[in-house]
């Protein structure tokens, strides 16, 4: 049975613990491994998991100060390792074919998934010359060389993304400066990583998956009722269903994260009393705004972050503040609460007028060229697919070629919701449907969440480094069958 709602307890994930710090270099060791845990009260749940809790370590960042992470696998199925966010060199960026294999695993590059043109797959074709492997462990290096923010870790195995982060493969990493620092925001216990994912559970509490291939070997993708993307009916925070976090009236920071494989949220904070609390916005899915953004309720789409204060003060003590999805229907209506069990200490944070002044001003015309991307449903080996410019992802071509440090337009048009999300840089919302971007289009973002027939152009510099990259839709089902493609700075 489902718990009721706002019973248990929201959990913090736990911060890692560098293994050294030598050489200007924060070294962590990361085990993906099996194990179970109680998600569900008096039931156990197997899961896939970084360091053995779901979500996994939290990796605390300083900018510019690099972070490597060995991750050894001791998971059945290959993996891949991707810094959602991350300005990372192109060899530590998780390429979906650069996996590390457990030791159980065939070792011949042709008998590896996604590379062989298994039936069925996303008709990837040949072995690409260019793909790396390695058994049992990798070394990740992400330099941190980039405006602090709320990012995250998760698996991104070729045509299997969706099932492994479905079972636990997600983590958070934060990039911290003295800058942001400085701005006297909500700190310590007032500042709190919620990360917001739907699983579906059987009556004994394993997860269930709807995968064509249940050894996530041979057959990507999903059954047919769940093309469109798979959903649970238990909304987790922080890994615990519909939780509570005990806390005091005073101002909050949220760093939130959808981290759900195809559900939207939208989200508001409600009184008992029904009132609306402000989501206080102060930074996107790069960083912190140029100026806060107010919204009465802010819709999340699969992999985007979003910064908010939210002031607990105007709740009375000893009642609780709810999150609710305005998108749900049911039990996914709710995602969880705030207990407001003390009048605030003398609270000192604040929510400076001015956020950021660092923010990339590109204009139109620095753009020294416009692209167009369609993302539609079509067919692929003879099924369904997601196609980008009607083709599906092919480790073997390269779709877009740019010079570093051009900037470039790109006009995306989605036939349903697809939240797009380009891999290397930031980019700026420039229209949204012909119009201007919306409230919660501010800031540099990283995915931009595209509505049924909704059209948008962004403007971005590729900027950082060379090598191959990769840009798709963040509805995991439709990456792992076929919405994603290469792109190459040169
Ligand atoms: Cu969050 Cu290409 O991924
Ligand atoms: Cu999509």
């Amino acid at each position: 049975a489902l718990p009721p709602p706002y019973q248990v307890p929201l959990p913090l994930p736990a911060v890692a613990r560098p293994v050294s710090t030598d050489g200007g270099t924060d070294r962590y060791e990361i085990v993906q491994r099996e194990t179970s845990a109680e998600i569900l009260p008096g039931l156990r749940t197997p899961l896939w998991t970084y360091g053995g809790s779901f979500p996994g370590p939290t990796i605390e960042a300083r900018r510019g100060r690099p972070v490597t992470v060995t991750h050894r696998n001791e998971l059945p199925v290959p993996t891949v390792v991707h810094l959602h966010g991350g300005r990372t060199p192109a060899d530590s960026d998780g390429y979906p074919t650069d996996l590390v294999l457990p030791a159980a695993w065939p070792q011949a590059p042709q008998a590896m998934p996604g590379m062989d043109g298994h039936e069925g797959g996303t008709g990837t074709g040949m072995a690409d010359p260019r793909a790396v492997t390695s058994r049992l462990r990798r070394d990740y290096t992400f330099p941190n060389d980039q405006r602090p923010t709320l990012l995250w870790y998760h698996d991104h195995r070729m045509d299997f993304t969706a099932p492994a982060l479905w079972r636990g493969l997600a983590g958070l990493h934060i990039v911290r400066d003295d800058a942001e620092d400085a701005l006297g925001l909500p700190a310590g216990p007032h500042e709190i990583p919620l990360m917001i994912t739907d699983r579906a559970f059987t009556a004994d509490g394993a997860l269930t998956y709807p995968s064509l291939d249940p050894a996530l070997r041979d057959r990507p993708g999903v059954t047919e009722p769940h093309l469109a993307g798979v959903l649970g009916d238990v909304v987790l925070v922080n890994g615990a269903p519909w939780p509570v976090h005990e806390t005091d009236a005073a101002r909050h920071r949220l760093r939130l994260l959808n981290a759900s494989n195809a559900r939207h949220y939208e989200l508001e904070a409600r009184t008992e009393d029904g009132r609306r609390l402000d989501l206080v916005q102060i930074g996107a899915d790069q960083g912190l705004l140029a100026a806060p953004v107010t919204h009465r309720s802010l819709p999340v789409a699969p992999a985007e972050r979003y910064d908010l204060v939210v002031d607990f003060a105007a709740a009375p003590v000893g009642s609780l503040v709810r999150i609710v999805n305005r998108l749900g229907t049911g039990r996914t209506r709710d995602v969880m609460a705030f207990r407001i069990a003390r009048p605030a200490p003398a609270d000192d944070s604040r929510i400076p007028p001015r956020l950021a002044t660092d923010l990339p001003d590109w204009r139109r015309e620095d753009a020294v060229r416009t692209r167009d991307f369609a993302f539609r449903a079509g067919r692929m080996n003879g099924g369904h697919g997601w196609l980008i410019g009607g083709r599906p992802f092919d480790p073997a071509r390269t779709d877009v070629t740019v010079p570093l440090g051009d900037t470039e337009i790109w006009r995306l048009i989605a036939d349903v919701h697809h939240p797009v999300h380009l891999h290397l840089v930031g980019f700026r919302i420039l229209t949204r449907g012909g119009r201007p971007p919306l409230p919660h289009d501010a800031g540099l973002k990283d995915t931009v969440s595209l509505r049924p027939g909704e059209s948008a152009e962004i403007i971005t510099r590729f900027d950082g480094y060379r090598g191959r990259y990769l840009f798709h839709c963040h509805n995991a089902e439709h990456e792992d069958m076929g919405m994603m493609a290469n792109l190459e700075v040169v």
